[in-house]
């Protein structure tokens, strides 16, 4: 499943307006195919995201014997229990999706089958250790090309115990993978992390009526509990409407309305930082969908100024980072991003692919190691940019094309339908040309 290069020219916008709602949420929409498999009963999903990572976490289900109904509007997942699932006659192909493998590696581990993950050619570059270490603590048998660090991970589904875990990272794909471990481990399985990550495992775990607790930066789960499949509506993905949000506060006489969209306090990073950069955003109709919060987003043009960003800020805003940097680019003074070296594992190395592509657009940044600092710019020259096979960097370089002197490209888009397949029909949409 690798995905296509295209490419896409854009023109600056005179402002960006209307009202948009934004697909559902990838985190949730791969945890309720997850746990909807794995529970007792049906489980309905609405508003689910039809992007090509979730697809891939749907497709693994299938080949490991569940029925998922699809009408176009509702998934209807017919849950096999906790020990219901078969041994996949395949490899189980994550493509671009690092959710997918890591979870289904906490997931699988504790199964009493075999199983191989893999993905693209993006995906078998990241580390996996990460999610390796504490599943072998806990008597997992998983195999992986350098000793463990890469896909494709061969999974030998052994019995589990419960470990308590002190996690180098703020990760929310490693403490779900061992949250799904727990599920099937014998007695209580703890994970602590440095900062507090995105808590939608947690959240729907209990939402399933699995035995678990959460506080601050701890977790416990206790194994064996059979979970009750649940009605799920997805609400809108914060991360897709980030795009949308910067584009509305960085171009002037704008003013946009995103619909719907999850606002988890673990995934509000995005609009602390850009209230502390003097954007003017409003939460509106606040309401609670599924154990998760809910809102409409309205954003109005804003004179950025720029900040420090650091510390638990950063977990909370990690896949906002290449927009943020757009944002930054168009403010006035200087950003400081630090504590980010994480994102330099992501679906490619952001610190650098963001770097790379602002230059283009006459923007100064100097890299570090753990972030990246950007000097406001008065707006961009026009540029020809390359997304580098990232989603996020594809979309956040067309946002930024809406403020150059001229018509822009932007290389290798087709990756943007991982996360946002409606991206560029809301960008044509919303810009007033
Ligand atoms: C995700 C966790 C984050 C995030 C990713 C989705 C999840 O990754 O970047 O897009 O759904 O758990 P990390 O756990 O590596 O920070």
């Amino acid at each position: 499943m690798e995905t296509q290069l295209e490419s896409y020219s854009t023109h600056p916008a005179k402002a960006v307006c209307g009202e948009i709602t934004v697909p559902g949420d990838k985190s949730i929409s791969h945890r309720s195919i997850m746990l909807g498999s794995i529970s007792r009963g049906v489980t309905t999903v609405t508003g689910f995201l039809r992007g090509e990572d979730n697809m891939a976490t749907l497709n693994a289900f299938r080949a490991m014997g569940v029925e998922i109904e699809d009408d176009g509007t509702t998934l209807k997942i017919h849950g096999r229990g906790l020990h219901g699932l078969s041994e996949p006659e395949d490899m189980l192909d994550c493509g671009n999706s690092g959710t997918s493998i890591r979870l289904l590696t906490g997931l699988l581990a504790g199964q009493t089958f075999f199983a191989v993950l893999t993905g693209d050619k993006y995906l078998r570059k990241r580390p996996m250790r990460r999610v390796v270490t504490p599943l072998a603590a806990m008597g997992a048998t998983i195999a992986g090309r350098a000793g463990g660090e890469k896909a494709p991970l061969a999974i030998t589904g052994s019995s589990l115990k419960g470990i308590s875990y002190e996690s180098p990272v703020s990760s929310a794909q490693v403490k779900s993978a061992v949250l799904l471990a727990g599920l099937y481990a014998e007695g209580e399985t703890k994970v602590t992390e440095p900062h507090l990550s995105r808590d939608h495992s947690e959240r729907m775990l209990r939402h399933f009526g699995a035995d678990i607790e959460a506080e601050g930066r701890v977790v416990r789960i206790r194994g064996g509990r059979e979970l009750n499949g649940q009605a799920i509506a997805v609400p809108g993905d914060i991360s897709s409407a980030a795009f949308f949000m910067v584009a509305g506060l960085i171009v002037p006489d704008s003013e946009i309305l995103i619909k719907g969209v999850g606002v988890n306090p673990t995934r509000t990073g995005i609009l602390d930082i850009l209230r502390l950069m003097g954007g003017d955003i409003s939460l509106l109709n606040s309401r609670d969908v599924s154990g998760e919060p809910v809102a409409d987003i309205l954003v109005r043009s804003s004179r950025l100024k720029g900040i420090e960003i650091s510390g638990d800020l950063v977990p909370r805003a990690i896949d906002e980072f290449p927009v943020i940097s757009v944002a930054a680019a168009a403010a006035e003074g200087k950003t400081v991003i630090s504590d980010a070296r994480e994102l330099r594992v992501k679906e490619t190395d952001r610190i650098k692919a963001m770097a790379d592509n602002l230059r283009l657009a006459g923007v100064t940044v100097d890299e570090a190691d753990d972030g990246m600092t950007v000097y406001g710019a008065n707006g961009f020259k026009a540029f020809t940019a390359d997304s580098q096979g990232d989603h996020r960097i594809a979309m956040s370089m067309m946002i930024a094309s809406l403020l150059a002197d001229g018509e822009c490209t932007v290389h290798d888009t087709g990756c943007i339908a991982t996360s946002f397949p409606t991206f560029l029909e809301l960008f044509k949409q919303v810009s007033v040309r």
